[in-house]
């Protein structure tokens, strides 16, 4: 501790008669270890210092504070903890003021509320978003937070993990006082406080002696009752939310020592849950998905305009997405039929959320003054970037590729959403197959995060980067892929799809299949899906493939028999389900259940049980499987982009943290003892991928190439 700036992360300052505290570990002043036993000194220097009157915290950069340090989470404790140096900020005899820019999160926030007053720039961000790494706020924050907020504010705050600004904040009652943002703000807007609260003979006011938040104490358990219930329906299978409710409750019913030891407790476990581990690497994992080989070594070119080609259900949601980002889209489409369906459903999108109140017709007509239709390819001559969404078919695509080739002006990126396609192959066939990437969006592109961005053996590099910044810029997920069928995602897809065929046709219900999934933590099973997505997709893309298909492949023909029939699934109003008179959720359909009968008897299947436990292990298995060997082929990069593709584009339970990492979680070994099993019947489908059995012979984990990527990298 030093009364200059200087490479310590806590620094110490008088100016006037204050104390200023200043927070400096880059890049988001996260409480590590020497952060806090710097807190802890800096209130003792201040509390010794005759000249100091008041103390005020600030953070130095692009913080206040992020939170604890991830980083440290899972490895043995350094004192002093959090909850400690929350005490000794709280207890202090002069009065701390807190002033606040930039992320104030988690044990940032608790901090904040450990000072005695709070100061908010508008660039403010706070929130106790520790459910969301399955961790409940650890250090008084379900404690002083329920008694400055009330049981409903708190728990809404610590069971969404949101963030709110400083306008916010104020009308809560976390922050006094919101003030302009800008350089320096925080510490003029702190400064200034606290003179006035010197001025004011102001004391400190603990938070933990505050009563605010008990006075409605019928409200305050109507509260904890609601929260109950919904957590029951919303947070199946997590461990944290419950916890943070019975902590809430304690700052109800116990003195505020008791409830800390409660939350102390309870945080504790939840820090040893795999839980914890699985959203942690979650975090961690989509974090470095979106740097990449490409956005190292090169600059993304700029786009200020862009053309989608196409207004189907994918052009039209890739469209949306790209308005809400504020950039200028013209979609190009076949015909003036087909563009105005297109420009329909872009519509219909921004009539919904007028009719959900969250927009006006106002702002619907500004968004789409930058929309612009056209049926003639001429109108994308000025386009930095083109979106292809048309057909599923080369020969259309190349079409397509033939006619940007044509009119897009030099430089331009010209990429296919393509779901299967060789994109190699779409690329060699124009003259300038450097421009040429795959950017794959998901249904609906305007909600799905994931974006994986697949890339070409002859692309550029800085069009490659160009697709990273892009997704940052549409706030999506981005995923470095290569090219394959199905890429990352649908070709893992694929394969645990086929296990759950082989499952079904060997007696397991796809009912029995979906719900042993959506128990695991799936959000939905994969006949649920094929439902949701049409049949029609699938069932084309096995009669494109049935040339192809290796003979020693299983076949399993209880999806055709549906296709006939034209049970796409939910847009035809059955598929694997029944969905009467429109109904989103699908009912079980005894129809289909004799058509697998027949289809076992026609293959001469005995059917068989099947556990629950066996069908989550065998979709598993199946997943770690083909990752393993898209990790041979480099289509992905590392296990951790498979993990981050899982998670935010098929409802893989984020809490498990993905296939990859799940498979590092039951233990390599034990995967690799399940395919050979699982081989003794079929060993064609289920031969282990050679990577498994290298890691399992030498005793390493799947996370260990995430380790060696990144030692690799420089
Ligand atoms: N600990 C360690 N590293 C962190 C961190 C944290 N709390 N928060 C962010 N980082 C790292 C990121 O990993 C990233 O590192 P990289 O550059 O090497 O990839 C870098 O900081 C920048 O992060 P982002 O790319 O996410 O930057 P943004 O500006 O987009 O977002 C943020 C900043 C809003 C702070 C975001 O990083 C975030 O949400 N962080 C996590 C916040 C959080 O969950 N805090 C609660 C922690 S749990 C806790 O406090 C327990 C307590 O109750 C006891
Ligand atoms: P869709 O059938 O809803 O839309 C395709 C659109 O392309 C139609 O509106 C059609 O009129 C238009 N079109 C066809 N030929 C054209 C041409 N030459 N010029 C201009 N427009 C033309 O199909 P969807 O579902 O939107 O799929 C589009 C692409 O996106 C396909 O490659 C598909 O594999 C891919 N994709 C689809 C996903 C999905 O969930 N539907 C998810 C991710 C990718």
């Amino acid at each position: 501790m030093t009364d200059t700036a200087g490479a310590e992360p806590v620094t110490y300052r008088l100016q006037g008669r204050v104390g200023v505290i200043r927070i400096s570990n880059p890049p988001v002043n996260a409480l590590s270890a020497a952060v806090r036993t710097g807190l802890r000194r800096g209130i003792e220097i201040a509390t010794a210092d005759a000249g100091c009157d008041a103390i005020l915290l600030v953070g130095d950069g692009r913080a206040f504070i992020g939170g604890a340090d991830i980083r440290e989470f899972g490895k043995p404790s350094v004192p002093p903890s959090l909850p400690e140096v929350c005490a000794v900020i709280e207890a202090s005899a002069k009065p701390v003021v807190a002033a606040i820019h930039g992320p104030c999160l988690g044990g940032g926030l608790e901090v904040a509320l450990s000072a005695h007053y709070r100061v908010a720039c508008d660039d403010a961000r706070l929130g106790l978003p520790e459910v969301t790494l399955g961790l409940l706020p650890g250090a008084g924050g379900t404690q002083r937070g329920t008694r400055l907020l009330g049981a409903k504010a708190a728990l809404d705050l610590m069971l969404s993990g949101r963030h709110v600004g400083a306008a916010e904040a104020c009308k809560l009652g976390l922050v006094d006082k919101a003030v302009p943002a800008g350089e320096g703000a925080a510490l003029a807007a702190g400064l200034d406080y606290a003179r006035e609260l010197l001025e004011r003979g102001a004391a400190p006011r603990r938070s933990s002696e505050d009563t605010t938040g008990l006075a409605d104490d019928a409200g305050n358990r109507a509260a904890i009752a609601a929260a109950r219930a919904d957590a029951q329906k919303k947070s199946r299978g997590l461990f944290s939310p419950f916890k943070i409710i019975d902590a809430v409750e304690a700052a109800l019913d116990r003195p505020f020592d008791a409830g800390m030891a409660l939350e102390r407790a309870a945080f504790l476990e939840a820090m040893a849950s795999p839980q914890r581990a699985g959203l942690i690497h979650a975090f961690f994992a989509e974090r470095e998905t979106a740097k990449s080989p490409e956005t190292r070594a090169a600059q993304p070119r700029p786009i200020a305009s862009v053309g989608v080609v196409g207004g189907g259900t994918m052009g039209a949601g890739i469209t949306v997405a790209l308005l809400d980002a504020g950039l200028p889209v013209t979609m190009v489409e076949r015909d003036d039929a087909a563009l105005a369906r297109g420009q329909g459903f872009v519509e219909k999108v921004y009539d919904g959320l007028i009719a959900k109140g969250r927009i006006d017709i106002a702002a619907k007509q500004r968004t789409l003054s930058r929309y612009t239709g056209s049926t003639d390819y001429a109108a994308l001559a000025g386009a930095d970037l083109v979106i292809e969404a048309v057909f599923e078919d080369m020969a259309v695509k190349k079409a397509v590729f033939a006619e940007l080739d044509r009119v897009c002006k030099p430089g331009a990126v010209l990429a296919t959403n393509t779901s299967y396609l060789d994109i190699d192959e779409i690329a060699a066939s124009i003259g300038r197959p450097q421009d040429v990437l795959g950017l794959h969006f998901f249904s609906p592109a305007n909600i799905m995060k994931l974006l994986e961005i697949v890339v070409p053996a002859r692309v550029s590099a800085d069009v490659v980067a160009t697709g990273f910044a892009l997704a940052k810029l549409l706030k999506k997920v981005p995923v470095r892929a290569g090219v394959c069928d199905g890429f990352i995602g649908n070709r893992i897809l694929a394969t645990y799809r086929l296990a759950a065929d082989y499952m079904v046709e060997d007696g397991a219900s796809p009912y029995q299949v979906d719900k042993a999934l959506r128990d695991f933590g799936f959000a939905m099973g994969p006949f649920q899906v094929s439902d949701l997505a049409g049949g029609d997709i699938g069932w084309a893309t096995r009669k494109r493939k049935a040339a192809t298909r290796d003979p020693r492949q299983r076949y399993v023909q209880i999806a055709d028999r549906l296709c006939e029939r034209g049970w796409f699934g939910q847009k035809t109003g059955r598929g694997w389900y029944l969905y009467p008179d429109g109904a989103r959720t699908g009912t079980p359909d005894p129809e289909v259940e004799a058509i697998i009968d027949a289809e076992r008897q026609r293959a001469g299947i005995t059917p068989r049980s099947f556990g629950d436990d066996e069908i989550v292990r065998r979709i598993l298995a199946a997943m770690a499987n083909e990752g393993a060997r898209i990790l041979e082929e480099k289509v992905a990069l590392r296990p951790l982009d498979i993990d981050v593709v899982f998670v935010h584009g098929y409802g893989f339970p984020r809490y498990r943290g993905g296939p990859m990492f799940h498979a590092d979680t039951t233990g390599v070994a034990n995967v690799l003892k399940d395919l050979r099993a699982f081989a003794a019947e079929d060993a064609f489908f289920w031969q282990p991928a050679p990577l498994l059995e290298r890691l399992a012979t030498a005793g390493q984990t799947l996370a260990s190439l995430n380790a060696d990527h990144d030692k690799n990298r420089d």
